[in-house]
């Protein structure tokens, strides 16, 4: 499923990769959570083992089985994998933001399962915001650590897309954005994807479709001819 690569290209690079979606509780058995399988971040953990690298999976909620050959950190909610990737990226030559992030988390946990009242027809939910992981990490000094983020978009309009996608790698600081259009019926989940990579000059990187380990396969292509230029 690699045609062309180089075995062992990433050997020696240290890769921080998070997957999957974060769930934020609301009491002791329920949680808001997003639809993100996990499939195209396991697959770039996957795929930069197999290329020699020594990775770390900060895995979500997966609905995939992590790879063999990974160093495997789950965490739930967007405050673990927040820690998760601080403590991992300490050491990293690149950090991976596959996973979806929930941007808010409920204000309140409650101890107690949540019970409806009788005649109550209606309820709130205070939310407050997540920190910005990838933000953060791209304001702080991150000397040699390649940053590359996704951005999950509905808009249909392929150059409207990309406009999105630029101005939210400028926002995150980061080196490379991979942005994937998702919607009711794809995106998450499935075993295929199509994505479009912005560089930090703005430009397309690359473009690709097909299977979630060919999308990473370019992806990590991307990486390891910057990691080996020593860019980023
Ligand atoms: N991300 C993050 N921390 C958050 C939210 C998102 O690190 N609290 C990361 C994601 O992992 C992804 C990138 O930021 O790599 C973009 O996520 P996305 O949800 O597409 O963008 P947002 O900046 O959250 O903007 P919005 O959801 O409002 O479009
Ligand atoms: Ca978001």
């Amino acid at each position: 499923d690699a045609p062309g690569r180089t075995a062992g290209d990433l050997s020696g690079r240290r890769l921080v990769v998070t997957a999957g979606g974060t769930r934020e509780p609301l009491d002791p058995v329920r949680f808001l959570g997003n639809r993100s399988s996990g499939k195209q971040g396991v697959a770039i953990a996957d795929a930069a083992a197999a290329r020699g690298a020594e990775v770390t999976l900060i895995a979500a909620n997966l609905e995939v089985a992590s790879p063999g050959g990974c160093r495997v950190v789950p965490v739930s909610t967007a405050l673990e994998l927040q820690e998760a990737v601080t403590a991992a990226a300490a050491d990293a030559d690149a950090v991976v933001m596959a996973a979806a992030v929930a941007d808010f988390r409920p204000e309140r946990v409650s101890d107690a399962k949540i019970k409806k009242v009788d005649g109550q027809e209606r309820m709130s939910l205070e939310l407050v915001r997540n920190p910005d992981i990838l933000a953060e990490l791209g304001a702080a000094p991150h000397d040699g650590i390649l940053l590359v983020g996704f951005a999950a978009e509905t808009e249909a309009d392929y150059e409207r897309l990309l406009e999105l996608g630029r101005a939210k790698r400028r926002a995150k600081g980061a080196d490379l954005l991979v942005v994937n259009r998702v919607g009711w019926n794809h995106g998450f989940a499935s075993d295929e994807n199509a994505v479009t990579v912005l560089d930090a000059a703005d430009g397309v990187a690359a473009e690709t479709s097909g299977s979630k380990m060919s999308v990473a396969h370019v992806i990590l292509d991307l990486i390891a001819e910057r990691l080996a230029s020593g860019s980023g």
